[in-house]
């Protein structure tokens, strides 16, 4: 998708069709809406009067009508967003993504939009390319038959008086994290017979090179070294070997403060079949998603290495596949972590906590002082929150913060759930340090944040659990079923902020 901004005659643009806001209760009779009203012969007020449209948040209309001189597009397509006093820049990419998938939906390939946002006009344009980017995305690389091959070729973002310079930027930067969404998408829907740990190092190490981020890949001998004994548990009963991603982006110029190193670790169980503790069979496939955390690490980082920012950025990925066999872990085993911790095993479906234990503490050890890290942990989660909100919970209540309102900007909901003493008691173990689960049925989630947070040594810490949040079982307007890249856009705009 080329993408184009313009500060002026919105109407004029030569494009397929016009997309613009509407919000709820407008009548079509003042402003842009106005103009467009009368260059349509009274379509605008028409569909909103006798046809019911209301401008809520997704619902769209094509109206179509016949060009004239003082318009060059045939169609336009109204996009409701809801109530105008909510309305942000967050709301501007789900806008600009349902316009596009939509119109592409009807073969158009050339569209203009009118956001009809106030803020800052880099930032809408960011929001704006990013989300009609994210929005052609489709789950059906592995068709050959039928597969969604219509595209939106052009987008043309308008910007009343807008600086070319703010347009030209702010779509450059949505473009980056927008096609860093993808590439974490399309590695979460790739099946896992394809997508092994040795194949996603070998997509990070290629990703890096085009961004110019350093990477590296630990092996399974480099990880017993280091003592990674709990990560590499779980990778015991698959023939794919485990490997560990770290990449590496230092800024030219660094603002931040000295010594601090902000880190993303991510889950990149491969697949999860439970281990010995077995999974039931049926919805198993979903656990081929069970990467996405380590996923949206690399998408960040991808975005991260295009946009440049001043502060160094550390990106961990523990990627393994949790099978069963002869070779595998059982329950009541008792493994060493690198931060010589010993960890009874408990339940080998609860293997995602045992890859962030050496992914975390690996990450300290390089340095890194605030620590984020991503997982689709917990089946608990989803219970609690549904689809809507990621679990966040963390050791300094500053972090969890940053990461709430950073949410907030960009459009991604997370809410806390809280950790503490009365909790890291439940999952001491009889025999070893501290066993991989708490009591079933009870606060599962927290359980696996607290169980994390016991290999966390100084580091400022939040933990994001993505299990109900990382894969949508439906699609949206503005996005296709599947994979969702949750944090990619609350993680680049961290390591922006500084
Ligand atoms: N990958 C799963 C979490 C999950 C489960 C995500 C269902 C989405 C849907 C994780 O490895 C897991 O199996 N967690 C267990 C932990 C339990 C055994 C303590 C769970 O949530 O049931
Ligand atoms: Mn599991
Ligand atoms: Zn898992």
């Amino acid at each position: 998708m080329r993408s184009q901004g313009i500060n002026k005659n919105f109407t004029e643009a030569k494009v397929d069709a016009l997309a613009v806001v509407v919000f709820k209760d407008e009548k079509g009779t003042a402003g842009v809406l106005k103009d467009l009203n009368r260059l349509s012969g009274g379509m605008i007020a028409s569909v909103i009067k006798d046809e019911g449209f209301k401008g809520g948040k997704g619902e769209t209309a094509l109206i179509r009508f016949k060009k004239t001189a003082k318009i060059s597009a045939s169609r336009i397509l109204l996009v409701g967003a809801g109530d105008k006093k909510e309305y942000s820049v967050a709301d501007v990419s789900v806008v600009a993504g349902t316009a596009a998938r939509s119109l592409r939906d009807k073969s158009l390939s050339k569209f203009a939009l009118d956001p009809r946002c106030g803020s800052a006009a880099a930032e809408v344009a960011a929001a704006a390319a990013e989300g009609a980017i994210t929005s052609q995305f489709e789950i059906d690389k592995y068709k050959t038959k039928g597969k969604n091959d219509k595209e939106i070729k052009t987008f043309v973002l308008f910007i009343d008086g807008a600086k070319p310079a703010d347009l030209r930027n702010g779509l450059s930067r949505g473009t980056a994290i927008g096609e860093s969404m993808n590439f974490t998408r399309e590695l979460a829907n790739e099946p896992p017979n394809i997508l092994t740990p040795t194949e996603i190092a070998k997509r990070a190490q290629k990703m890096a090179k085009e961004v110019g981020l350093k990477c590296q890949i630990l092996t399974e001998a480099q990880m017993k070294k280091l003592g990674m004994n709990s990560l590499l548990s779980v990778s015991l009963g698959s023939e794919q070997p485990a490997k560990m991603i770290v990449l590496r982006y230092t800024p030219k110029k660094n603002t931040g403060k000295k010594g601090e190193l902000l880190s993303f670790v991510g889950k990149g169980v491969m697949f999860d079949t439970g281990g010995i503790s077995i999974k039931p069979s049926a919805n198993m496939d979903a656990m081929k998603y069970d990467m996405s955390g380590g996923a949206s690490v690399l998408g960040a980082m991808r975005a991260i290495g295009l946009l440049k920012p001043t502060i160094p950025v550390l990106g961990v990925v523990g990627c393994v596949e949790n099978m069963p066999d002869g070779k595998a872990s059982r329950p009541s085993d008792v493994v060493t972590a690198m931060n010589g911790k010993t960890i009874e095993i408990l339940n080998t479906d609860a293997e995602g906590r045992l890859v962030l234990a050496d992914a975390v503490a690996y990450a300290e050890k390089q340095g890194a002082t605030k620590i984020v890290d991503l997982a689709t942990l917990t089946g608990a989660v989803v219970v609690a929150l549904g689809s809507h909100n990621t679990g966040i919970m963390g050791n300094d209540q500053a972090l969890v913060d940053e990461i709430i309102e950073t949410g907030k900007e960009v459009g991604e909901g997370f809410w806390q759930l809280p950790i503490g003493e009365e909790y890291s008691k439940e999952i001491k173990s009889d025999i070893a340090d501290v066993k991989n689960m708490g009591s079933k049925g009870r606060a599962g989630t927290i359980a696996g944040g607290v169980f994390i947070q016991e290999f966390i040594d100084k580091a400022k810490w939040g933990h994001l659990d993505i299990a109900g949040t990382a894969w949508a079982d439906g699609a949206k307007p503005n996005q296709s079923k599947g994979p969702t890249a949750v944090g990619v856009r609350t993680l680049v705009r961290m390591a922006e902020k500084g």
